[in-house]
């Protein structure tokens, strides 16, 4: 059942845009309030008026009018949706996804948009067959936009191959499938350390290491995403804060430690961040000068560390606290060795050697550690992994785990 989840229809201009009109019905069978937005090619195929009779709404086509705007700014169709469908998602809408282009009402929208996405596309198979469409579709897949189909099978203009829309009731089931998995973790509290410490030297320079951040804002994100109470705690990072997470942007490593302690009690610890090892003992006021004489000499202090203190928090102890280990090599061995040390319940081992392209780069094969056994991941985007994560913690969490 779909009753009162808002979705957002996106349909763009294929043959296939036809098959939305039973989408629409069947969504709305079981529940769902449906809004639409068409896109100019998408009226070619099924009209306004058939769109808006289904959905028992004004179907929304143009981003300049002035009634539209005033009624129901694009700003407003991007946020009021808990879930936005793009059905049939063309090569070409999937393009200027990929581009972020915001060119008509439905690719703003779907530019303005954080709610979850999920596309169907449908296209000719040479069309999606194009190493233009398949990067974009790897882009968006990288991004966490979800994706249904395209099938095989006979196409519309009489040739067969990948590229047929997925049928409404697979992309219904999908639908549901999202749901279902959405509200996983309600009720928990989760708490995420992402991206590097950044330790003075003086007020203008400091000792920092490579990490993006982009796993654990990916984790948070996803957490969230499953309807944890979910607190970030991010070193510097570019990424932008996820949605539906209390970030707190902390630069050194005790300050992460103090933010991570204030957030405390929690269900779930990920210890994501790249924590400086080391702070400069005794950092200068001032801009240490050059033309001092000779280069300062810094000494060294160790950092405390965030994933051993939580795991040692006594009766503040997250139930499941999950670290991480960036190994270059004997990535499982070296991995359980640091489970123990740190008194965490898993690990989750990543091989960062240089031609690995872990740091900074979108992808990461994951071995998870647990004390009993071995998980093999294959290799994911950092936002599948952060996905597929959070399932797991569900999974622990709702076979008893941490009782
Ligand atoms: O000891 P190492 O840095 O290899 O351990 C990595 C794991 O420990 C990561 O999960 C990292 O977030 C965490 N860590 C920490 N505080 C530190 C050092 C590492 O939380 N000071």
């Amino acid at each position: 059942m779909l009753s009162g989840r808002r979705i957002l229809l996106i349909i763009s201009g294929g043959i296939a845009a036809y098959k939305s009109l039973e989408l629409i019905r069947r969504l709305r069978e079981r529940g769902a309030a449906v809004r639409c937005i068409m896109t100019a090619a998408a009226q070619q195929f099924v009209t306004p008026l058939a769109v808006s009779a289904l959905a028992a709404e004004k179907a929304y086509t143009d981003l300049w009018s002035l009634t539209d705007e005033s009624e129901m700014g694009h700003l407003r169709l991007a946020q009021e949706a808990d879930l936005v469908v793009v059905a049939p998602a063309t090569a070409d809408l999937l393009a200027r996804m990929a581009m972020g282009l915001a060119d008509d009402l439905a690719s703003t929208a779907l530019l303005a948009t954080d709610k979850p996405i999920l596309v169907a596309p449908a296209m000719n198979v040479r069309m999606w067959q194009h190493p233009a469409t398949q990067e974009n579709v790897a882009r968006l897949d990288a991004r966490g936009v979800r994706r249904i189909g395209p099938n095989a099978g006979p196409l519309a203009e009489g040739e067969s191959g990948m590229g047929r829309l997925a049928e409404p009731l697979e992309i219904v089931a999908a639908i549901e499938a999202f749901f279902a998995g959405s509200g996983r973790l309600k009720g928990r509290r989760a708490l995420v350390t992402s991206g590097p410490t950044h330790e003075p030297i003086d007020p203008v320079r400091y000792i920092a290491n490579r990490s993006s951040g982009k796993q654990g804002h990916a984790i948070a994100a996803a957490l969230a995403g499953l309807g944890a109470e979910t607190v970030l705690v991010s070193g510097p990072s570019r990424e932008p804060d996820p949605p539906s997470v209390r970030t707190v942007h902390v630069e050194t490593a005790r300050d992460m430690l103090a933010a991570c302690e204030a957030a405390l009690p929690v269900d779930v610890a990920v210890c994501a961040a790249a924590v400086a090892d080391w702070r400069v003992a005794a950092a200068a006021e001032q801009k240490l000068k050059k033309d001092a004489g000779a280069p300062p000499a810094l000494v060294l202090a160790e950092n405390p560390d965030i994933l051993k203190t939580l795991s040692a928090a006594g009766p503040n102890r997250p139930k499941l606290v999950i670290g991480f280990a960036a190994e270059t090599e004997h990535v499982v061995r070296h991995a359980e060795e640091k489970r123990r040390r740190k008194g965490c319940d898993w690990i989750l081992a990543n091989d960062v050697s240089p031609q690995s392209g872990t740091f900074g780069g979108d992808c990461n094969t994951i071995h998870l550690v647990d004390g009993a056994a071995v998980e093999d991941w294959p290799p994911l985007s950092k936002r599948a992994v952060a996905e597929r994560l959070a399932k797991r913690i569900a999974a622990y969490f709702a076979e008893g785990g941490g009782r």
